[in-house]
């Protein structure tokens, strides 16, 4: 199976950005670690701090993979363009957010992306990304 996660902006900044909300391990780390454990899927990974290139990601990614994790991070409380991309695309994509969202500020509390999504988790910790993935085997 092929499937790949897009994290969206300040994600790049995992392990030093506000560790007692986002943790203290590095992006890299994780994905290492689940690269590993699930050695069949073709995983591949994406980071920009870049709305245009989140969108042009989901469209060279949404016709011949099998998912699409995604976490749009702050765009995804204010970006319909992010929103409709994901509703134009084939590939199912799980919503994923570090955080507990909905224990945060309102403004957290909207997602362009979830009415259109697989599905949404959020509030596990990076725990979240290999639920995602499970989601799709
Ligand atoms: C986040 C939650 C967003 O509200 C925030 O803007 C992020 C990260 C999360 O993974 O918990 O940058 O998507």
């Amino acid at each position: 199976k092929k499937i790949t996660i897009i994290n969206g902006p300040n994600l790049n900044l995992l392990g030093k950005r506000e560790p007692t909300i986002y943790g203290d391990g590095t992006f890299e780390d994780y994905l290492k670690k689940l690269k590993n454990k699930y050695v069949d899927i073709q995983l591949e990974y994406f980071q920009s701090n870049i709305e245009g290139e989140i969108i042009d990601k989901l469209h060279e990614v949404g016709f011949d993979y099998d998912g699409v994790i995604l976490n749009a991070a702050a765009y995804t409380h204010t970006s319909i363009g992010i929103g409709d991309a994901v509703k134009g695309i084939e590939t199912p994509v799980v919503e994923v957010h570090i955080s507990n969202i909905h224990a945060r500020e309102e403004f957290r509390h909207v997602s362009y992306i979830a009415p259109n999504a697989k599905g949404v988790i959020f509030g596990f910790g990076l725990k979240g990304y290999e639920l995602a993935l499970q989601s799709f085997l």
